[in-house]
């Protein structure tokens, strides 16, 4: 099989120590600079156990990776391992049988007592059996504001959604961009999940994302979160970047005054040497409710028929969650860790907050939880008409409705 013969260069190319190494290749969507530097710890500490990590970067984002990754999986052309969102990406390749039974590396691992929130494993398990190793959660409501943009403004820092909105007038005027957004369906989706349930508020969000009501999706607080995205698209105007970690950078140089983005945001700060508080500022919740989802990224092994490879892949499953490639990881990822028994104490004050916030258990699941791919990709679809059109709000939020009366 094509594995066995990578692997038959692989033990070749290696040290003579590394009698038992294996080359694994490792597919991921991880190339703006913050995740790049994160992904670098778990293959740092692959490669310090003697087996060899063949970096597989998809450039793009989810929504390019996604399908080559499955489309590979499904076309007997699998990698070793492979990142995606834990949630139900990857329910249909479970079912077919092409990946990897993790349960007895998450048996022997003790995972059930120490993968916190539990509903992380949960998102990994089908039919009783672990398929994936969560390895972070990342939320996706906050935004990030940058103060030299604010400074040059005479402005103050916004601590709430409804002050970002009410400054970015002024903002405007001082010839600042008030949101960077990336045009990208994803991510006009994100900013419109942050806005809702900063907006609408916790128990209309839960309504539409976690009972699928279509109704509450048609109602008076779902009409006013569509006018506040309708507000927001026209502070974005003018925001011509395709990628998020690019919007981002302007946050970071000040040529806009905020992003509503996920916490791997965090990442790109840390890359530009910014320092929370300072140079920008994190507000979860869109600042007005201390909740945030439990999204975030695992690890997915397809099956192949060579045990050496079986025996590394769940190998590579068991470093992944363990205590130190934890630590290094999301402190570099800007995530939280998926267990709660390590030290986290010099993470920087964002993900103070995120951690303090999963501490008090103001969690939500994720849309990768909660709704299917064909779901997901028609609301995104919908986002990037909505924030590239003069389309209406209520036009809007009629076809989201819609969209959730059919979701599944
Ligand atoms: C998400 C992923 C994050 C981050 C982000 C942007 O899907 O969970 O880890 O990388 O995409 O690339």
């Amino acid at each position: 099989m094509k594995l066995s013969t990578k692997l038959l260069a692989a033990t070749a190319m290696v040290s003579a120590s590394a009698a038992s190494a294996v080359e694994l290749e490792v597919t991921h969507w991880w190339t703006s600079g913050g995740e790049a530097a994160a992904v670098s710890k778990f293959a740092d500490a692959w490669n310090a156990t003697g087996n060899t990590w063949v970096d597989g970067a998809i450039a793009g984002s989810g929504g390019t990776a996604r399908p080559i990754i499955i489309s590979r999986i499904i076309g007997g052309d699998p990698m070793g391992a492979t990142q995606m969102n834990h949630g139900r990406q990857a329910e249909e390749l479970i079912e077919a049988g092409l990946l990897l039974d993790l349960s007895d590396v998450a048996e022997a691992g003790g995972w059930a007592d120490l993968v916190n929130p539990s509903s992380l494993l949960e998102s990994c398990t089908l039919d009783g059996k672990i398929y994936c190793v969560p390895v972070n959660i990342h939320s996706a409501q906050w935004i990030w504001l940058s103060h030299s943009a604010y400074e040059n403004a005479g402005l103050s820092v916004p601590t709430d959604w409804y002050e970002f909105a009410a400054s970015a007038g002024d903002l405007q005027a001082a010839g600042t961009l008030p949101l960077a957004m990336g045009q990208q369906g994803w991510q006009q989706n994100i900013a419109f999940g942050a806005i809702t349930l900063a907006v609408a508020g916790l128990d209309a969000w839960k309504g539409v994302n976690v009972d699928k009501n279509a109704d509450v999706a048609r109602g008076a607080e779902y009409t006013a979160a569509f006018e506040a995205v309708a507000a927001a698209r026209a502070f974005a105007v003018g925001s011509n970047v395709q990628d998020w970690n690019l919007a981002t950078n302007m946050v970071i140089t000040g040529s806009a005054g905020a992003q509503i983005m996920g916490d791997w945001a965090q990442g790109e700060f840390a890359v530009a040497e910014q320092v929370e508080g300072e140079d920008y500022s994190c507000l979860p919740g869109l600042g007005l409710n201390d909740v945030l989802d439990t999204g975030g990224d695992a690890f997915y092994f397809p099956v192949n028929d060579d045990p050496e490879i079986t025996a590394a892949q769940k190998e590579m499953a068991a470093l992944l969650i363990s205590p130190e490639a934890q630590v290094s990881f999301n402190l570099a990822k800007g995530s939280l860790p998926v267990r709660g028994d390590i030290d986290m104490s010099t993470a920087n004050g964002c993900m103070q907050k995120g951690l303090e916030i999963l501490a008090s258990g103001g969690i939500l699941p994720s849309s990768d939880i909660s709704f299917s791919q064909d779901t997901t990709l028609q609301i995104e679809d919908l986002m990037a008409q909505f924030w590239s059109s003069d389309m209406s709000a209520a036009d809007a939020q009629a076809s989201y409705a819609n969209l959730i009366e059919n979701a599944d």
